[in-house]
């Protein structure tokens, strides 16, 4: 029997000729794929039918934020940890200590792709034993998008082993009967088996929020709905247990709190021509080789480096293509292992970084975007980068009364954020509350505000650009890493797609473009393992298997040759895939 494709790795109906629009085009398919985040996915449960299960949640988390030895533990793969992370800072400010994170492969990883150690559930185990050991309750919520990773696998497992120091929350975007059910290296378990265990648990003890939200508008790249959709969750859920944790009357509800999300997605589409313009100027910089930066500070800049760090193992792009720098850098992150600058040039996310090493190399060529600042707050930087005649947008928020004044020669984004969004987000008794002064408490939940509009108008421009650059077909990723199991059998799905072949010649010709030569094909998990080591790193393996299998006749050789003169795949093919 033909098992189903998790809706996370499906591919969405909407975005099917993505690769083929223009920037407003573009734009307008990611507004209606964004949609499915609020109305839901066919008969599936959507996010709003888990506002009371997030409610219960809440009681628990602000019961273990009241404990002086309790605390909550966020952890993820990719893009899911560094959302763990972002969220772990932000609460610390209204809780301080409170709020912890874990992230597969450790601190690198909030900066640079490591899917590697996504595969190893020891490691998960490690990780959250050594952030967990001093306390004696944990809210612990593993984040993985698909219900896939194994880091994750490991760490709930153990909770479900603890239940009377832990409490697991599975958080992601597939009904559980979707499960991963490939087997893990060194494990007599699956995903599908923890996640069912947690099930027949069920709440209190556990819980698992996994509304559907339909399949991602370039297939199973998760950095986009699922990232949003985690972010929001997130938010919610700890808004509520703030509010819980401080007895305000009357207490919020969770879906007035998703409704101001919902409404903040309008804001930013609201924008779509200026988003657009600046995709295509980002568009046309990737297409005459040149470089997008984005700086930013603190929240809004970290969500730059985030954006930026996924587009390596998503469309094989260079960690010079497209890369964020933050204003006071890693002090700026508050991350568990502090300032990594020593490790390399690519862990130097600093403006003076920037101004030193990277801003002499830019020309006309290069577009450098503002995230969250004004670039007239950052007056001198500016005039050296209009030297240097690139091409400058700026992406900013605001509240419709306080409108930032577009700069000149500038392609500017403002978004601002309608009233309604922001009175949902912010129930008149948070802003009451003695812990927090009314500024203090608006700028909070505008800072969260401000990064979900900025967020959604980062993954637009990053995945524009790359889809200028013919690193989509249809609407699948075809230049990603092979560099984890479940990115190797990604692979070996999207040749089978867009060739029809089978998935013993899909495989075949994926490992032959990973060799150069005919390979045996893996019959253990260890083979398996060896085959994306030796891929990662290595660029256009699957475009490269793709084309050899389209023209029978190409060599290894002769097919990257092919894809160095015509990027574009579905353009050298005459439209024939
Ligand atoms: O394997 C890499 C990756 O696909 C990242 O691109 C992504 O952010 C991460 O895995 C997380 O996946 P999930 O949330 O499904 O575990």
């Amino acid at each position: 029997m033909k098992m189903e494709l998790p809706i996370t790795e499906q591919s969405n109906s909407l975005s099917s000729n993505i690769d083929i629009q223009g920037s407003d085009g573009i734009l307008r398919i990611l507004k209606q794929c964004d949609a499915e985040i609020f109305n839901g996915w066919k008969q599936h449960k959507s996010l709003y039918d888990f506002a009371s299960s997030l409610e219960n949640l809440s009681i628990m988390a602000a019961k273990i934020i009241k404990n002086d030895r309790g605390i909550v533990v966020m952890s993820g793969c990719g893009t899911s940890g560094r959302l763990g992370f972002i969220t772990a800072r932000s609460f610390n400010q209204v809780f301080p200590g409170k709020f912890h994170y874990t992230i597969a492969g450790g601190d690198r990883a909030l900066l640079l792709s490591t899917e590697a150690p996504e595969d190893s559930w020891t490691d998960g185990v490690r990780d959250l034993e050594k952030v967990s050991t001093s306390f004696e309750e944990v809210l612990f919520i593993g984040i993985t998008c698909g219900l896939s990773a194994p880091y994750v696998a490991g760490q709930l497992d153990y909770c479900m082993k603890h239940l009377e120091k832990f409490c697991p929350v599975l958080l992601g975007f597939n009904p559980v009967e979707l499960a991963r059910q490939v087997s893990i290296r060194n494990w007599d378990k699956t995903f599908y088996d923890v996640a069912t265990a947690m099930r027949s648990l069920g709440e209190p003890k556990c819980y698992i929020i996994n509304p559907v939200i339909g399949p991602e508008p370039i297939t199973g790249s998760s950095r986009m709905k699922s990232g949003s959709a985690t972010k929001i969750i997130l938010e919610t859920l700890f808004i509520l247990s703030a509010n819980r944790v401080m007895e305000l009357e009357p207490q919020c509800r969770a879906s007035d709190i998703f409704l101001s999300y919902e409404i903040l997605l309008r804001c930013t589409y609201l924008q779509s021509k200026s988003i657009s313009r600046l995709l295509k100027a980002a568009g046309n910089t990737f297409c005459t080789g040149g470089r997008v930066c984005y700086l930013g500070r603190d929240t809004e800049g970290i969500l730059g480096v985030v954006d930026a760090s996924e587009c390596p193992p998503t469309y094989g792009a260079d960690y010079d293509d497209i890369r964020g720098f933050l204003q006071k850098s890693w002090s700026a992150l508050r991350n568990n292992e502090g300032d990594l600058s020593q490790r390399g040039p690519l862990f130097n996310l600093d403006w003076e970084y920037f101004k030193a090493e990277v801003l002499p190399l830019l020309s006309e060529k290069d577009c450098v975007i503002f995230v969250g600042v004004s670039p007239n707050d950052a007056k001198d930087l500016l005039q050296l980068i209009q030297e240097k005649t690139c091409t400058i947008g700026m992406i900013t928020t605001s509240s419709p009364e306080n409108t930032i004044k577009d700069p000149a020669n500038i392609i500017s984004v403002s978004i601002s954020v309608a009233s309604e969004a922001i009175e949902a987000l912010l129930p008149s008794s948070f802003i009451s509350s003695s812990l927090f002064t009314n500024a203090a408490s608006s700028r909070f939940i505008v800072s969260l505000m401000s990064g979900m509009c900025i967020k959604w108008s980062l993954n637009a421009i990053s995945t524009g650009a790359h889809i200028a650059k013919g690193k989509v077909l249809g609407n699948k990723m075809i230049d990603l890493q092979v560099s984890n199991t479940k990115l190797y059998y990604r692979s070996i799905g999207i040749i089978q797609e867009l060739t029809g072949a089978s998935r013993h010649v899909a495989e075949k010709y994926l490992l032959l473009s990973i060799y150069g030569s005919d390979t045996e094909l893996p019959t253990t998990d260890e083979e398996v393992l060896s085959h994306i080591s030796a891929a990662t790193g290595k660029p256009l393996i699957v475009p490269t298997a793709i084309l050899m299998i389209r023209k029978s006749d190409l060599s290894v050789e002769g097919a990257r040759e092919w894809l160095r003169n015509q990027p574009v795949l579905r353009k050298g093919l005459n439209n024939e895939l």
